[in-house]
């Protein structure tokens, strides 16, 4: 079966015989394959054999843009084929991938992996996906985290395709955590509406009554409107939904976490950490203001890899409520 998938830039299709020459022109880069693993192209008919043989595989796909309609990668999801792990069960897949390097770090190959990803877990019934890298290929490594994959282990002593000994890193990704990301979204400024922001700042509300014990009545009417306020202008906003209804939020600025708040009954399921692993992972955001006495919050920053690097003796707004000021360290 020929399968289409399509992406706000892309087209993922199967490769045709009439591709061997741009894929020639891109596979040809000795930056390309050697670090996934396999040979530079050496010719057109060098690119056409792979096309009639490697590229006849399911679920491989040339992957074209729109704007011009050339191929200029492939990716595939790869099942008991492939550099697979030692560890990957029969239900599950890998996905690997490669791009032109003219078209490196625009997320595309991202844009196709999540892609991939909805085909995996949505249309074939796979229950986790895999991706691997040799050590060093931390451009391959950026691509897997900002997909939501998280590492897994580490192999060492495997024989490459290309016949060298090579350390590879597998990271994952669960049907189910998949489908709990599904339900995280950012939203845009322009699609705030005045009942979302009402929502969230109820969130907000119930979230600081059943958290931040040291507010009085007072600092929480104080803060209210300026939070509304926050909530509309914020550069990245972005919400955790259960059932179609906002259950969490964060806020993203300059690389910062300005805010994080569940609703009581969402707290301790695992969205603050995704939403805590997605700010690091996508958007870099590496540093986050606590308030000292919300020791709950602190300890999962710490868990998760954010060090205290300064303490603020009061907040932004000049209240005697010690401030730590903390960075992700990713060691
Ligand atoms: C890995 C690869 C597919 C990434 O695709 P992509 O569409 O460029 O992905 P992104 O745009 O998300 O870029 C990934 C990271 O590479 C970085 N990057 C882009 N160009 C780079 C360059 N010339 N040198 C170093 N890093 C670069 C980006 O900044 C980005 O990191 P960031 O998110 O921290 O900013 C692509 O680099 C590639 O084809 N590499 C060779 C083949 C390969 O390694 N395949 C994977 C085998 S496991």
């Amino acid at each position: 079966m020929n399968t289409f998938l399509e992406t706000s830039r892309l087209i993922l299709r199967p490769w045709q015989e009439a591709d061997a020459e741009a894929l020639y022109k891109y596979a040809k880069d000795p930056a390309i394959g050697p670090i996934a693993g396999w040979p530079p192209h050496t010719s057109i008919a060098h690119s056409l054999e792979i096309i009639r043989t490697v590229f006849t595989a399911p679920e491989t796909y040339a992957v074209v843009l729109k704007e011009t309609n050339e191929p200029v990668g492939s990716a595939g999801i790869m099942f008991g084929d492939g550099m697979h792990s030692a560890a990957m069960q029969a239900d599950e897949a890998e996905i690997g991938y490669w791009i032109g390097v003219p078209y490196w770090g625009q997320g595309l190959i991202p844009e196709a992996v999540r892609c991939l990803l909805q085909r995996c877990f949505t249309d074939l019934g796979v229950s986790a996906v895999w991706c691997g890298y040799y050590d060093g290929n931390t451009q391959s490594r950026r691509v897997m985290e900002k997909c939501g994959l998280t590492y897994h282990h580490t192999e060492s002593g495997n024989t490459s395709p290309l016949g060298d000994i090579r350390t590879e890193h597998f990271m994952r990704i669960t049907a189910e955590e998949w489908k709990a990301l599904q339900q995280i979204r950012e939203i845009n400024k322009d699609a705030r509406s005045t009942e979302l922001i009402s929502q969230l700042t109820q969130v907000w509300e119930s979230s600081v009554r059943a958290t931040h014990h040291f507010l009085s009545e007072q600092d929480i009417c104080n803060l209210r409107p300026m939070t509304k306020e926050a909530l509309r202008t914020i550069d990245t906003l972005i919400i955790a939904f259960s059932a179609n209804k906002p259950v969490g939020f964060m806020c993203i600025q300059d690389q910062k976490i300005e805010a994080l708040f569940l609703a009581p009954g969402h707290i301790g399921k695992g969205i603050g950490k995704r939403l805590i692993r997605l700010a690091i992972n996508r958007y870099k955001a590496f540093y986050i203001d606590v308030n000292e006495q919300n020791t709950q919050a602190t300890d999962i920053y710490r868990h998760l890899g954010f060090e205290v690097f300064r303490r603020n003796e009061t907040d932004s707004q000049g209240n005697p409520f010690p401030i730590l000021c903390m960075k992700f360290n990713p060691n």
